[in-house]
């Protein structure tokens, strides 16, 4: 055979194999490209059976979510759907907080001051009376603060959404959360350089304790607990902590007036009965911990955008709606009397105390450089007024009469009367009350009639709107 023609039949043979090599790759590149597909398929299915067994075991794990609340919210939309715009953050487990970046821009503005030597303040309860003032007054002085609250319906929460919306506005975020999400607090103390907490957050009201004993025990010491622990445990440095005690741990105590140095030993209420233990856990916290913790112990505290389920907010309801009230008068026929405490009163004393709270003194390791403040104060007016007295002022203001029901006290809770020594805080932080009842009552009638819309002067007092009566709400003359 010619050499050419052999060359030539070689060439063939290997542009042959080359032929089946390549053919052979390409079908291999279609089996692999169909295997992966089916890979991916498969895996898609796999991970959605997972997410519907997850869903059918584990629902509460699922709901048990908080949501960011800055914005105004429309009033017909739930709390869910109203923020879902933002961030909706699991709290389960530290990593499941979804949008985690957009949550701590909006928490870090709202605690940044706004003045050189501002406070950083976390207010837990800025929802309710008391913690939405001082919120508000926080904020106007330049501090830097971030609410937190669980809106529970002891009393009608629209009021609280309402007060969330004034903060709001005033670009105070409040968390829609709870005191007993450990993950949240461990989350945000550890994230936000606080320098103080002011914790609020609580189950208030005597008397509601007998129907509901555990939501005492959940909020005010539960609770309580776990406030303290992630402040003491994960914050670095440590905040120091101004808290809410009560005039109730005074309990039976006769004497008067009420000295922080009197027994507290024998509270009359489940309510007194915790904020005591709360004392008791205060003290125990300084002492392992380090931690600055001032107890504060409020006399009956009214106001505008009060509580309702108080004594004088529930007969304004009343007397404007011609339902009859309910006073107390004692075995021996006296009037049941308080230390009525202004709003505006308060809320400067418990801004003195977050500003003489002395610095914690542990760290994250839980040692201690040395001993920190422990500090309990009677935040009061000083002068007790019969509730009658309180009512005829009411009947005044709302131009109308009550009808009254006078009963023997019962003992459920409530106590004959509450005297306050402020001599302590008075020395501490210049704390003076100025407010007389007829003043701080005249504001408060003035707020209650703009918010709910009340026709004081054309004869018919009707509330509109939202004031819808809630069934047999509990009243505490002192909480
Ligand atoms: N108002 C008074 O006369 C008075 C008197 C003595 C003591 N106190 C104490 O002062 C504090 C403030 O009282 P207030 O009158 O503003 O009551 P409030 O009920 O208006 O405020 C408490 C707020 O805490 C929130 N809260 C309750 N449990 C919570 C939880 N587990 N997690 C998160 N938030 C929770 C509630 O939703 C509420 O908005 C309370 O600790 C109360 O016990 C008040």
């Amino acid at each position: 055979m010619p050499a050419g023609v052999v060359d030539a039949a070689a060439k063939g043979v290997k542009l042959e194999r080359h032929a089946v090599l390549l053919r052979r790759a390409a079908g291999a590149k279609h089996l692999v490209s169909a295997s992966s597909h089916l890979l991916f398929r498969a895996t898609v299915l796999a991970t959605l059976a997972l997410v519907v067994l997850f869903a059918v075991h584990y629902p509460s794990l699922l709901s048990h979510s908080f949501t960011l609340s800055a914005a105004p919210a429309s009033p017909s939309s739930t709390p869910r759907s109203r923020h879902s715009h933002r961030s909706l953050l699991g709290s389960g487990a530290s990593s499941s907080y979804g949008r985690g970046a957009a949550w701590e821009r909006e928490v870090r503005r709202s605690a940044t001051p706004r003045r050189d030597g501002a406070l950083s303040v976390l207010v837990t309860g800025a929802a309710g009376f008391v913690g939405a003032h001082c919120s508000l007054a926080l904020r106007a002085r330049g501090d830097g603060v971030v609410g937190l609250d669980n809106f529970n319906a002891y009393y009608d929460p629209s009021l609280k959404r309402a007060r969330q919306r004034l903060l709001a506005s005033r670009g105070v975020v409040v968390l829609d959360a709870d005191i007993n999400d450990a993950a949240l607090l461990e989350r945000l103390l550890s994230a936000v350089p606080f320098t103080h907490v002011l914790h609020l957050a609580a189950q208030a009201g005597v008397r509601h304790a007998m129907r509901a004993p555990q939501a005492y025990v959940a909020s005010n010491v539960a609770g309580l607990v776990a406030l303290f622990e992630a402040a003491a445990r994960h914050a670095d440095p440590q905040p120091a902590v101004v808290w809410a005690s009560s005039s109730s741990v005074y309990g039976l105590n006769t004497e008067a007036p009420f000295s922080e140095d009197h027994r507290t030993d024998r509270p009359a209420s489940l309510y007194a009965a915790t904020k005591k233990a709360g004392e008791a856990i205060a003290h125990s916290y300084n002492h392992i911990y380090g931690l600055s913790i001032t107890g504060l112990r409020f006399f009956t505290v009214y106001g505008p955008w009060g509580r309702p389920d108080m004594a004088y907010f529930s007969f304004a309801r009343s007397i404007v709606a011609g339902e009859p009230i309910t006073l107390f008068r004692t075995a021996d026929g006296a009037d049941a009397r308080r230390d009525f405490t202004y709003i505006d009163d308060v809320v400067r004393g418990c801004l003195g105390a977050l500003d003489t709270a002395g610095k914690s003194t542990g760290s994250k390791s839980g040692k201690k450089s040395g001993p920190a403040p422990l500090r309990v104060y009677n935040l009061g007016n000083t002068s007790p007024v019969p509730v009658t007295r309180m009512v005829a002022i009411l009947e005044k203001l709302l131009g109308k009469k009550a009808h009254k029901r006078v009963v023997t006290m019962p003992s459920n809770g409530d106590v004959p009367f509450t005297h306050a020594n402020v001599s302590h805080a008075a020395r501490d932080f210049g704390y003076r009350p100025a407010t007389s009842l007829e003043d701080g009552l005249r504001h408060f009638v003035d707020w209650f009639v703009r918010y709910y819309k009340v026709n004081v002067r054309g004869g018919g007092n009707v509330l509109a709107g939202k004031t819808a009566k809630r069934k047999s709400m509990p009243m505490s003359a002192a909480s």
